[in-house]
């Protein structure tokens, strides 16, 4: 350990304040919560703050929807958001808003300073405007069919179906999601920040503020330019207004990360700490930005950028991690596993959760999946039989026999010393946010812990006669390991340190006690730490998650779409020629295996036997089928389409299906005795 106190600023990203949270932001928290807490376990000063991201069209929307103001909607989900981050026992040292005077003052600071400094243009440009609600639309906001597939009811930046990226202008029958409207093209005039001005110092900046994996998405990001950033909206639009622009207001990530220094400033004024000895240019605090790899091209690029460029330090790392999957697969509303914080919390015990991560968590950007079996059995097998176990099979002894006094000596000094020992590497692995690797640490220590009570057998020698000191020897050393233990997971597992404190009647966990045995010492009676958890929980949890979801789908309005027949929304095709049709080479196809893709949100792996041949076919299938269900089956696809080289290898035909996309697609299937390699005429 060193001796220096370092001092630590710490933030997990920003939630929006127009939506619950659930078990994939908590990947996030929970995993910032625990370093921080281990931080100042070992004796340095951190501090962790956090706020809700209150400004932006969605939340402006979405008030306007439930006819209240945004600040109503904003104050109602911060407290929502600050109940389930308690819950799971998230220890902001400051929990704030981005609506707030401090963001303000930061936004306006920041911007005016960058404008100063030359990194600031104006340019006008054509968006999508619905005349309807007399407002620009974001991209997410007009819908419409892909250019390129034909899909309906697709975003205006991407298609799901097809993986298409294009520009709302392109959408086919394009209708506004506020108001159904068709949106028209409008002009306007708008800010843009100048990032390629910040090329080399973000070059250098990255190499070592970020992981191995991310430095080559940035890698990419610069070989692809550095282009201007949009940092302005019209209004009608929730946020700050420029300074210099009435009727233009911040584009919401512009002010978002500035939430982070307005907490913090926030949180300086309540406790007489200094804003600025962290976050001027020279200062030798360290701060570190907790945050999904969705949000990384704000953090490593905009973020740093717009410090570099107003003059305040830049992050000393950005911690980028993956995404949730439950069950091996995206979190869904229908299957139950899109779980908010609130319904975990009426069925299962936080820490339950705060183990199971702790347990997967890895410093990478990996996604983790919650698999609901494995989480009840991994929890079950090493809190409950392992680490608790060790203090329920010693207390007894202590409390009964010796009127809770320990002993005075240690019955085995080398073992507590090796338990002490591997302090070290717990501590490198939790400082690295290897918290898996820490775990299994942890647990191999309580496993020799159960070996030597197992050994020492103090339940026989409570039999005998004349033994009774050596009761008392082996429970206290029992006792002292699971003190040990208790202390290396107190990070993950708050509340169960609290009782152990109690329990052992100490004060808390310093790291740096952990050397000095408890011997000789008053403990108090022994309640129990943990149950286990039970399948009917789980199970209940699921069933309450659909309900909650459908009675929330319910009480929403439906977002307008246009009522149009399937032809209406789809014109059947210029007419062509038979010999045009018979240039297509239908084929029945069996599909011999369906896998995911790793990495591809959308696409299967189909392998597809012609009876003879094979071919390998991405298809964007992924949000409707379970590979394991296509295995078998016959389809149809085109197999004299020219091969297509995309990211995960070659594409070598196409499998023909309906329906607009999502889990709304069906593909073909020919009645049962059509063989493999019939062709389709
Ligand atoms: N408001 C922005 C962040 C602004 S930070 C200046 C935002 N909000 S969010 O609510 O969508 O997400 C908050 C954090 O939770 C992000 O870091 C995001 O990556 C993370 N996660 C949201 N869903 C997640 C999973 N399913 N899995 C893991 N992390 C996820 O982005
Ligand atoms: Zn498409």
């Amino acid at each position: 350990m060193t001796d220096k106190q370092r001092k630590i600023l710490v933030t997990s990203a920003l939630p929006y304040a127009n939506g619950p949270i659930h078990l994939g932001h908590l990947v996030e928290y929970i995993q910032t919560d625990i370093w921080t807490r281990f931080q100042n376990q070992r004796g340095n000063h951190c501090t962790y703050v956090c706020a809700d991201d209150a400004h932006g069209t969605p939340i402006m929307l979405k008030a306007d929807q439930m006819g209240v103001t945004p600040e109503a909607l904003i104050s109602q989900v911060s407290q929502e958001h600050q109940r389930d981050f308690a819950g799971f026992m998230v220890g902001f040292d400051n929990y704030y808003s981005t609506h707030s005077e401090e963001n303000k003052h930061f936004a306006s600071l920041i911007y005016t300073r960058l404008r100063d400094g030359g990194h600031i243009a104006k340019k006008t440009i054509t968006q999508a405007y619905d005349p309807e609600k007399e407002m620009f639309l974001p991209d997410r906001f007009v819908k419409g069919d892909c250019p390129k597939c034909g899909a309906q009811d697709q975003y205006g930046d991407s298609c799901e179906v097809c993986g298409a990226t294009y520009s709302p202008v392109e959408l086919k029958n394009a209708y506004s999601a506020v108001s159904g409207a068709k949106p028209i093209e409008k002009e306007s005039e708008h800010y843009f920040f100048k990032l390629a001005d910040f090329e080399n110092t973000l070059r250098n900046w990255v190499d070592s503020c970020v992981q191995e994996q991310m430095i080559h998405k940035l890698n990419e990001w610069f070989e692809s330019g550095l282009q201007n950033w949009d940092i302005s909206r019209d209004a009608p639009y929730w946020g700050f207004e420029i300074p210099d622009a009435p009727g233009k207001y911040f584009y919401v990530w512009l002010d978002a990360p500035i939430g982070y220094m307005a907490s913090f400033k926030n949180w300086c004024e309540k406790n007489s700490v200094d804003f600025d000895e962290y976050w001027n240019e020279a200062s030798d605090t360290e701060l570190y930005h907790f945050i999904g790899k969705d949000i990384a091209y704000f953090h490593t690029l905009f973020w740093p950028a717009m410090l570099e460029g107003a003059g305040f330090r830049k992050p000393t790392k950005v911690f980028c991690h993956g995404f949730l999957t439950v069950n091996g697969q995206k979190m869904s509303k229908s299957r139950g596993t899109f779980i908010m914080a609130e319904t975990y919390l009426k069925h299962l015990r936080p820490e339950y959760l705060r183990y199971y991560f702790a347990a997967k968590l890895g410093s990478g950007i990996d996604d983790i999946d919650l698999s609901l079996d494995d989480f009840r059995m991994r929890v079950n097998a090493d809190l409950v039989n392992k680490v608790v176990n060790i203090a329920s099979r010693c207390a007894g002894f202590i409390h009964k026999k010796f009127a809770g006094q320990l002993a005075d000596t240690l019955a085995e000094p080398a073992l507590y010393d090796e338990a002490v020992a591997s302090g070290e590497l717990i501590a490198n692995a939790y400082e690295a946010r290897e918290y898996g690797k820490a775990m299994r640490e942890i647990m191999h220590l309580a496993d020799k812990a159960n070996q030597y009570i197992d050994t020492a057998e103090p339940w026989v020698l409570a039999k005998q006669e004349g033994k009774e000191q050596q009761v008392q020897d082996c429970c206290t050393m029992g006792i002292n390991l699971f003190r040990v233990i208790v202390s290396y997971l107190a990070p993950v597992l708050p509340q169960v340190a609290a009782d152990t404190a109690a329990f052992l009647n100490i004060d808390g966990f310093a790291w740096g006690a952990i050397k000095t045995p408890l011997l000789n010492h008053q403990i108090n009676k022994f309640k129990p730490l943990m149950q286990r958890i039970e399948e009917d929980s789980i199970n209940a949890m699921i069933e309450d998650s659909k309900a909650t979801l459908a009675a929330i789908a319910a009480a929403t309005p439906a977002a307008p779409t246009a009522e149009k027949t399937e032809l209406e929304k789809n014109p059947v095709a210029d007419e062509i020629t038979f010999d045009d049709f018979a240039k297509v080479d239908l084929r029945v196809a069996r599909i011999a295996k369906a896998e995911h893709v790793k990495g591809a949100d959308k696409l299967l792996q189909l392998t597809l036997d012609l009876g003879g041949e094979t071919r390998n076919v991405f298809a964007g299938i992924k949000s409707a089928y379970n590979p394991e269900d296509l295995e078998g089956k016959l389809t149809v696809m085109v197999a004299n389409l020219a091969p297509r080289k995309m990211k995960f290898g070659m594409s070598e035909g196409m499998v023909l299906a309906a329906g607009p996309g999502g889990k709304d697609l069906w593909i073909l299937e020919p009645h049962e005795g059509a063989q493999p390699g019939m062709r389709i005429m």
